[in-house]
Parts: C-alpha cells; structure tokens; sequence
C-alpha cells in the first residue's frame, strides 16, 4: 500500500489519503457577486468522487476589494455563505472533505479601483498603485477574516487555509520587499508578522477546526531583502505557537520574477522539507509532482507530509486511479462499482 494513498492523520485532520486539491482560482464567477456556481458544484464534486482526499477551494475573498479578479469567489455575504453550506454538504454526500482558502489580494487585486496594501508599491506597470491601508483599515481587513471564518464555520468546512502566499496582501505585509511601514505593522519581522498574528486569532475566535496557512518560502529575489530561510522558519515557529496546523509551502508570487534556476518536477519541495526539519507541525508540498512515483519518494523519506496537486488534476480528474496503478496501490477502490469497471 502506497503512501500517497493510504488513510492518515495530517495536520488537525483524518484523511482518506494524502492527496489534496491544491487551490486554485477557476474565475467562473460571472455575475462578479463572489457567489458559487453551478460549475464549481460540477468542478469540485467532479474530484469529490474521483478520491482526492482533500479539495481546497480557490482562493476566496474576505472583501470585495480583496478578490484577484471580479470573477473570484467570495465568502464575506450571506447569501455567498449560504451557497457555500451548499457546496461543503454536497462534497461531503460525496465522500469528499473540504477546505477554504481564505484570501486578501491586496496590492494584486487587479478589478479594484482602488487597491490596499501595506506599503503604495505597484506590483508591476500593468498594476494600479494600491493606496497604503491605514490602521484602521487593517483592523477592518483583519475582521473581513474573522466574519469569513464565521462563514466557514457555519458551512462547515474541514479545514480553513490562510493564504498568506503568491504575493497576496499577508505576504505583502511579511515581506520588507514591499512592506516599507515604520508602524507597529511594519520594520521588524516580528512587526511584518502582526496582521497574521491578529488574523489567526480573529479567525479562531469563529473558528476552531484545522487552521493551515500556504506561505512563499521564496521570492526568486536576489536584492538581499527578501525573507531568508531562516526567517521563515522564524515565522513557522510563531505560526505553531499561535496555533496553526500545517504549513502549506509554495514559492513566488510577490515579485515579477520567475524562478532563478530550471523549474522540475518537484522544484518547490525542498523548500518545504527545510522548513520541516525545524518545526513539530506539518509541512506540505506542491508544484510539479504530477509523477506519482515522485510524490511517493516525497512521502517515503519525510520531505513533506502531503501533496498537493494542482494543474495535474485539472488535466485529469482520475488522476488518483491513475497513480494507484503506477503504484501498484491495489488497495485503492474507485468511488463506486461501476467506476470500478473502468479500470483495466
Ligand atoms: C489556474 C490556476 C489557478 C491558481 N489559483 C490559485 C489560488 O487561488 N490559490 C493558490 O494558493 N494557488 C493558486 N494556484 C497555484 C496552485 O495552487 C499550485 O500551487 C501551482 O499550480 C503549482 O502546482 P502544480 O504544478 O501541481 O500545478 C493556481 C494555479 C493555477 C494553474
């Protein structure tokens, strides 16, 4: 029997397998009201039954402004609460399990007239300058978290994922890239960290299943300010202390810069496996490890304690059937005989 597609208990939750949807924006949200819509019930069932073992949602705004693309969903209304009840139950008549991923986009809000972030830097020349947030305003933002979870909670997600990664308004704030603030909200990593600090707590106050956060533990820099290992490290230390139940380890994102060496399967992993070795909570991987073989060596020798995949399960919906034959997984059962009869 496979890692990869063995039961656990990961990161505050029990798991069928360690197979997780990594999240991402599908942009279907036509009327631009942050609300589901048939496809995502489609979308989302679809890998429900195909087995993953966790599906992430796209990133989920906690504010209008905050949505990367007027198109996003988003989970600060009633009535996209409601909807959203609707698509955790319907996912879990499925067998499936369900999280969130909770977003701000700050300066990366491309729809917003007019964008926030901690600091008036423009992500490139093809984005507005975000106006720098008052005190005030961050409380507000904090809050918007806060009434998501709230959300979340009466859906009742199986898990709640911060996305404090990709260059969106949290890792706006932790980087001193483009966190130049000379408040409590800025200066010292310690200070960069606060709104993350408040908005866990805001969200645990509504709030009290799995907590995972998705973090850039690079930014493909090479200025010398960008946050070191160590750094993150630092922060994976904090975020264990205020609570969190897995660190989700991606790269990227804040700047306009792609990787600084040939992108390969599996080029984020040892980033997660250094932030691993010094912390007790979870890590987990994504990018490029559409090779089922990879991702089972990943799991053998403790590099990370769950993969996500992401555009390999857009191309394939069966991509768990798939990988138990690589293998030679014969414990793994399709959702229902007649799915059975499919496989060769
Ligand atoms: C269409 C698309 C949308 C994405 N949207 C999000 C998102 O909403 N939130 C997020 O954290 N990452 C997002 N990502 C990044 C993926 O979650 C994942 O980290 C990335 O694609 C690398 O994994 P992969 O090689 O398995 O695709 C998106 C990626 C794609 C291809």
């Amino acid at each position: 029997m496979s890692l990869l597609l063995s039961p656990t208990n990961v990161g505050g939750l029990s798991l069928n397998n360690r197979v997780v949807m990594s999240p991402m924006c599908m942009y279907e949200v036509k009327k631009e009201d942050g609300i589901l819509t048939p496809f995502h019930f489609a979308h989302y069932g679809m890998r429900a039954i195909s087995k993953v073992g966790l599906i992430i949602t796209e990133a989920t705004a906690v504010d209008p402004d905050g949505r990367i693309t007027k198109y996003d969903l988003g989970l600060w209304n009633d009535e996209q609460a409601k909807h959203f009840k609707k698509l955790v139950d319907w996912i879990h008549y499925l067998g499936g399990k369900i999280g969130v991923q909770l977003n701000h986009a700050g300066r990366k809000a491309a729809d917003a007239i007019h964008p926030v972030a901690p600091s008036a830097i423009a992500y490139s020349r093809d984005y507005r300058t975000p106006n720098e947030l008052t005190i005030e305003q961050i409380h507000q933002i904090v809050n918007d978290f806060g009434t998501a979870a709230k959300h979340a909670n009466n859906a009742g997600v199986d898990v709640i994922d911060i996305h404090g990664a990709h260059g969106y308004l949290l890792n706006q704030f932790l980087s001193a890239v483009t966190n130049h603030r000379q408040d409590e909200y800025g200066g010292s990593l310690a200070k960069r960290y606060r709104i993350v600090h408040e908005v866990i707590q805001a969200i645990k106050q509504n709030y009290q299943g799995p907590l995972w956060i998705r973090l850039s533990l690079t930014d493909y820099d090479d200025s010398g300010l960008e946050n070191t290992m160590d750094d993150w490290k630092q922060v994976g230390k904090w975020m264990e202390a205020d609570g969190i139940n897995l660190i989700d380890a991606s790269t990227g994102g804040l700047l306009n810069k792609a990787p600084n060496f040939p992108v390969h399967d599996g080029y984020q992993t040892s980033f997660a496996t250094k932030l691993k070795q010094s912390l007790q909570i979870p890590v987990s991987t994504v990018g490029l490890l559409d090779n089922p073989g990879l991702s089972e060596y990943i799991l053998q020798n403790h590099q990370a304690d769950l993969i996500f995949e992401g555009r390999a399960l857009l191309r394939n919906t069966n991509w768990l059937s798939d990988a138990a034959k690589e293998l030679h997984d014969h414990h793994f059962k399709p959702f229902n005989d007649s799915y059975q009869r499919g496989q060769k």
